[in-house]
């Protein structure tokens, strides 16, 4: 008889203990269960630079000169490439201009392009006389010039005054004075004098014909 009366008891103090710790259990599970997923990464060792090759700027093929044009050594065209950024616009990019310059050198040079795959591009010209690059100054973004009389950049760009090996056409940026030398063997567009951290940037181009067509502008801004 007593037992009667007791079993009801237990079992609804059973019953409220299961009734309490449910929520508790539910919570912990909760709480626990987003750190542990962070024990599964769920991108493969170095996926995450997947992205970035998707958003590598793209250009609007151009023909930056003809062949006629730059004919001979330290003959020179200026052209501009319109970049086209990735952007969260209607049209999903945004559009920049790039000027650039094309110079015909006397030798040819391994072109600087090693940044091509790294964009997931590959390049048809590696090696040539022809030098393409951004006329924008890698030190803090000016316009630079080409200038044909190394004698130019002597008297309007600050004195330098190149070694006898590179008397001839150099880039000169208004600026803050950076010269280039586009015909570098070992670092086409090598910095000789100035604040200019690095060459300029390169673009991949190809014959097409009589054409000298650029296809892409080595990514970045200034440096
Ligand atoms: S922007 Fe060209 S040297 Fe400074």
């Amino acid at each position: 008889m007593m037992e009667g009366i007791q079993t009801p008891g237990v079992d609804r103090r059973k019953f409220l203990k299961l009734a309490t710790a449910l929520p508790v259990v539910g919570g912990i599970i909760a709480t626990v269960s987003p750190l542990l997923r962070l024990l599964k990464p769920n991108v493969e060792r170095f996926g995450i630079y997947a992205p970035i090759r998707n958003d590598a700027p793209r250009g609007d093929v151009t023909v930056a000169a003809t062949l006629s044009e730059v004919a001979r050594p330290w003959d020179f065209k200026y052209f501009v490439f319109t970049q086209k950024y990735p952007q969260y616009t209607p049209e999903g990019f945004k559009a920049a201009n790039v000027p650039g310059v094309v110079v015909r050198l006397p030798y040819k040079i391994r072109l600087p392009l090693s940044w091509v795959g790294d964009v997931g591009l590959e390049a048809k010209v590696i090696e040539s006389d022809i030098y393409v690059c951004s006329r924008v100054c890698p030190h803090l973004g000016c316009i630079f010039n080409y200038v044909p009389n190394w004698e130019e950049v002597t008297a309007a760009y600050g004195g330098y005054v190149p070694p006898p090996n590179r008397r001839h056409a150099l880039m000169a940026c208004p600026c803050h004075l950076s010269i280039y030398d586009p015909a570098d063997r070992d670092v086409p567009g090598r910095v000789l004098s100035g604040p200019a951290p690095r060459p300029p940037r390169t673009f991949v181009f190809e014959i097409q014909g009589e054409n000298i067509v650029v296809t892409v502008v080595e990514p970045g801004g200034i440096a």
